[in-house]
């Protein structure tokens, strides 16, 4: 259903996205597609939703070339992107009529699908209401409905469950197992969330710089990892003279290291426990707690994206995204902010252009585009700079109470219109 073969990404700044990515996700399935801020995958999705173009490799949609057939692929999909794409200063049916329109529906078949949807995500009641007086999980179910209205085979969710409460999230998890089993939809799926992925994906890959990591199902990839996990916490400054220690014991089979605690992986947890503890003791390392697990996701997650110091892989950065691993959350959501927060920052994303005349199907359209006819690269770093001059001007008009579709609406952000 979705065929990525050999995807590269090299942006006009010179960053590369994605190096040589392949993915064949088939009919029917939840494909799970995790990845530390910056690897990619909102680069992938913008590729596969017809939003940017690769540099090199190539991709189908439901049998249709995301190059040569965008009008054929953005029939077939659904796209829920970062951000939100829905309008404040609409109603919720309104903002579903909008895009039935945008994708050139008739009244009919708008209307009895948007009741349909509005039955579906629970959203009847307040239907008539200002999106801006919504709840962020009834905007978001309100997004997913809007991208349903033309009842696509294929949905494309980049990170569906951002700021839900746990009640929000898990209703939502259950409208996207309902949107697969009952109607066949075929979901690719960014998250943070390791639990979302774990309990929704059929399959799920990891990617790291542009480049799968490695892809199975969550339960070959938990079992890729043997035996027991201990996670250590240490005392200031102790992590390094631990991880020298560690690394020399026969006991250990792997260390990977998280902010200030230590991973470390042996074959019987219980039966080591004592002996490390000795051995760290004697050295004088000061353990702070020390809890043991069955290898979870964030193990496998953690294994393929962080720092291996045991088996020797390495992904040679001074300054390791796993050190900017946001607390709390039940310390699964692993969204950094720093260097890598991207949010609000990439081309086309949440916009869906309204201009007829461009050729791509009405509803869809993007500075990609709009950079190709004009073949200057040069213009996508201007706009790149001319938003982020007016980034501080759109938090204070966000707080001011506007919403992100009328700072863009009216060609503040940076030139979109
Ligand atoms: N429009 C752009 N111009 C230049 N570089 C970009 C652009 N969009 C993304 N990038 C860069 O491409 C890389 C991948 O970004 P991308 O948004 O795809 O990551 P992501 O995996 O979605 O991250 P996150 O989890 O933060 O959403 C990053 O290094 C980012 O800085
Ligand atoms: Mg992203």
């Amino acid at each position: 259903m979705i065929r990525i073969e050999k995807l590269s990404k090299i942006y006009a700044s010179g960053v590369k996205a994605l190096d040589n990515l392949c993915i064949h996700v088939e009919e029917g399935e939840i494909f799970g597609f995790l990845g530390p801020n910056g690897a990619g995958k909102s680069t992938t999705i913008k590729i596969l939703t017809t939003l940017a173009r690769p540099t090199s490799g190539i991709a189908w949609i439901g049998g249709y070339n995301v190059l040569t057939e965008p009008n054929k692929v953005r029939c077939s999909i659904g796209y829920v992107s970062q951000e939100t794409g829905v309008d404040y200063f609409l109603s919720g049916r309104e903002n579903l009529v909008l895009q039935g329109r945008l994708y050139r529906m008739d009244s009919k078949s708008i209307h009895k699908r948007l009741e349909e949807l509005l039955e579906l995500f629970d959203l009847k009641e307040t239907a008539d209401a200002l999106v801006s007086t919504y709840s962020g999980g009834m905007r978001r179910k309100l997004d997913v409905a809007t991208a349903l209205i033309h009842n696509p085979k294929i949905l494309f969710l980049d990170e569906p469950t951002i700021g839900l409460d746990p009640h929000s999230r898990s209703s939502l998890w259950n409208y996207i197992r309902m949107l697969n089993k009952d109607f066949r939809v075929t979901l690719f799926l960014t998250t943070h969330y390791l639990d979302e992925a774990d309990k929704l994906s059929h399959r799920i890959g990891i990617l790291h710089k542009g480049s799968m990591k490695i892809l199975d199902t969550p339960e070959a990839l938990k079992d890729s990892i043997k035996g027991d996990s201990i996670n250590l916490s240490l005392s200031g400054g102790a992590k390094e003279k631990a991880i020298t220690i560690l690394k020399e014991s026969p006991m250990v089979k792997d260390i990977l290291c998280e902010d200030g605690h230590v991973r470390v992986y042996v074959n019987n947890g219980s039966e080591t426990i004592p002996g490390l503890m000795k051995l760290l003791n004697q050295q004088g390392v000061e353990i702070l707690s020390l809890t043991i697990s069955r290898p979870s996701l964030d193990d496998v997650y953690l294994k393929y994206s962080g720092v291996s110091f045991k088996e020797g892989e390495s992904t040679g950065e001074a300054n390791p995204w796993w050190a900017q691993w946001q607390k709390g959350g039940g310390g699964k959501k692993w969204k950094g902010g720093g260097d890598w927060n991207q949010e609000g920052s990439s081309e086309g994303e949440g916009i869906k252009d309204m201009s007829p005349s461009d050729g791509q199907g009405g509803a869809w359209g993007s500075w990609e585009d709009k950079k190709e006819d004009k073949g200057d690269e040069k213009q996508e770093d201007a706009w790149n700079k001319d938003k982020d001059k007016n980034e501080g001007q759109e938090e204070a008009w966000k707080k001011w109470g506007g919403s992100t579709s009328d700072w863009e609406k009216w060609g503040k952000g940076g030139g979109k219109s």
